[in-house]
Parts: structure tokens; C-alpha cells; sequence
């Protein structure tokens, strides 16, 4: 697929909705870059009133609504961005960059697993629409530390042909303990041939480490700070066997074999 033009558009925020403590879902008109935008893509938003009006905040696109011409970002909040971001109101504007980077890339009718902990179920969504859509399905797991945390659960139960298994760290939903469990399981059932996976780098690191145990091409969705968005400022590099790679243009997706971690 060639790759899309990178756009700016001056958005109206529609809706940001708190969805548990520190998790919002936003959702703002910007019909250019929801219909250009493919799974796996972020934007770059410029995040309005903040005193720092130069650095804008990467924030992968949870899902999009093509008629609509909205996009939906799922964020939690860390820091000043994000906290004042959680603090907008619908109407206010915002510049958004995008689409920006490279999207997943599971081979042609492969069985898929998605493995998304914590916010790292946002990337993935737009992925699982995709292959619901296809008659082999998808099976995704999900983790989070609580049942309130899992706020992405009701949009990916509603997917035809997914089987969906979720983990919780205190126990209150699905499988007690870390996700990596669950998807240890899927990839040992020998069910799968292709994995995809985002969250902490600690659970991607880990489920990379069983699918190439396992011989499963696996795609990983990695998150570094960074400046520019554009590939000029190198301050987002990934260490990879071929050498350092900008995680803004290079991926944010990249082949779990090739990231030294
Ligand atoms: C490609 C990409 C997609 C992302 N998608 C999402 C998403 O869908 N939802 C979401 O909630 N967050 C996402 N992030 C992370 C998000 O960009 C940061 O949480 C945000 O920029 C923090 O801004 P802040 O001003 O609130 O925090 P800061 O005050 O700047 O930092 C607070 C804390 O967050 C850490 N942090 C800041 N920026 C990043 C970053 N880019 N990656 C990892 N850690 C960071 C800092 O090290 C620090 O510990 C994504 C990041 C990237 C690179
Ligand atoms: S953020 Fe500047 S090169 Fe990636």
C-alpha cells in the first residue's frame, strides 16, 4: 500500500468523556485524517491552553466513524498533557497531524491474536474491526489492573467473530493475574499465526519472547517520547538489528525480531 499524505487539521473537540479514574475516550471532528487513516496509525495533537504550544502529544486512534468524520482517541492521563488534556470541553479546537507512521501488517488470511494491556488496547481496536470482518475471526486479549480499567471491553464484545479473554491484576474481571497468561494459552493452543501486541514494554517484551518461541510472526506497537513527529528530530529512536530507527516514521509498529530490547 503506498503511503498516505500526512495531514493538519484544525479539529472541534466533540466529546471527551471520562471513562474510569485517569482513562477518557475524546472525540474530535476531523474527517481528513479519520477517513486517510489506517490501523496502527497515530496522530500528533497539539493540545490547546497549554503553555507549551510547540510540543504536541502522539496518541494512537482507538477507532474512527467514517460517516461521522470523527476519531476517537482512548488516553490516560500521566502528566501535564494529558491532564489538561482530560480538562477540555466539547467545542474547544485543536491541530491534529496525521496519519503518522505505519500501520499492522498481519499476512494475508492469518489466524490473529491481539494482545493489548492497559491503553495498549487502543491501537489494536481498528485492527480487530478489520479482521472480525473477515469469516476466520480474531481472538484478543485484554489486560488491565482493574474490571473499571477495562473500558475498552464493550466495543471489542461487540465484534462479530472475535473470541475475546481478559485479565485483570487485582482478580475483579476474567483471569487473575498479568495478560501474558491468557496469551500464553492462545499461543500454545497452536490456534494462531500472527501476533500483535501493545501496552507496557515490559508485557510487549514478553509476549514477543512466546510468539518467537513459537515461531509466530509477531508485530509490536512501541511508544517513544517524541518531539517532532516527522522523523527530524531523532528523539523517539528504537534500537533494532539494523540500527536505530525512528519510532514516528519508522513504525510505531515494528517486527518483534527486529527491536533489540
Ligand atoms: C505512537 C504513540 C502512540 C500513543 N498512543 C497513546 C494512546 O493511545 N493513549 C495514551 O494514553 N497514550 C498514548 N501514547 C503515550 C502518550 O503520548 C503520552 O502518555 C503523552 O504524550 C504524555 O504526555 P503528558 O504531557 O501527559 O506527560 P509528560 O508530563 O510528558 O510525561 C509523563 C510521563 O509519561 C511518560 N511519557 C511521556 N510521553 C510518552 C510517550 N510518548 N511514550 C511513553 N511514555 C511517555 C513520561 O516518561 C513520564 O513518565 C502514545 C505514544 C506514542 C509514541
Ligand atoms: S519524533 Fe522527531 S524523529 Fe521521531
Amino acid at each position: 500500500m503506498g503511503s498516505v499524505k500526512r495531514l493538519e487539521e484544525t479539529t472541534q473537540i466533540v466529546s471527551n468523556i471520562k471513562a474510569a479514574e485517569n482513562l477518557y475516550f475524546i472525540d474530535v471532528h476531523s474527517p481528513q485524517i479519520a477517513q486517510a487513516l489506517r490501523p496502527g496509525q497515530f496522530i500528533h495533537m497539539q493540545i490547546p491552553g497549554m503553555p507549551d504550544k510547540i510540543l504536541r502529544r502522539p496518541f494512537s486512534v482507538y477507532k474512527t466513524d467514517a460517516e461521522a468524520g470523527t476519531l476517537c482517541v482512548l488516553y490516560q492521563v500521566v502528566g501535564a498533557g494529558t491532564e489538561h488534556l482530560s480538562t477540555l470541553n466539547a467545542g474547544e479546537r485543536c491541530s491534529l497531524i496525521g496519519p503518522i507512521g505505519n500501520a499492522w501488517a498481519p499476512p494475508a488470511g492469518a489466524r490473529c491474536l491481539l494482545v493489548g494491556g492497559g491503553v495498549g488496547a487502543a491501537p489494536l481496536f481498528m485492527l480487530a474491526q478489520e479482521l472480525a470482518q473477515a469469516a476466520h475471526g480474531v481472538h484478543v486479549v485484554l489486560g488491565a489492573q482493574t474490571k473499571d480499567a477495562l473500558v475498552a471491553l464493550a466495543d471489542y464484545e461487540a465484534l462479530p467473530h472475535t473470541t475475546l479473554s481478559a485479565a485483570t491484576d487485582d482478580g475483579s474481571f476474567g483471569y487473575a493475574g498479568f495478560c501474558t497468561q491468557p496469551a500464553q494459552d492462545a499461543i500454545d493452543s497452536g490456534e494462531y499465526d500472527y501476533v500483535a501486541v501493545c501496552g507496557p514494554e515490559p508485557l510487549i517484551k514478553i509476549v514477543s519472547g512466546l510468539a518467537q518461541d513459537a515461531g509466530l510472526p509477531c508485530e509490536v506497537s512501541l511508544e517513544r517520547r517524541m518531539a517532532c513527529g516527522i522523523g527530524a528530530c531523532l528523539s523517539c529512536v528504537v534500537d533494532t538489528v539494523e540500527g536505530k530507527k525512528r519510532c514516528c516514521v519508522d513504525g510505531p509498529i515494528f517486527k518483534a525480531s527486529e527491536v533489540v530490547w
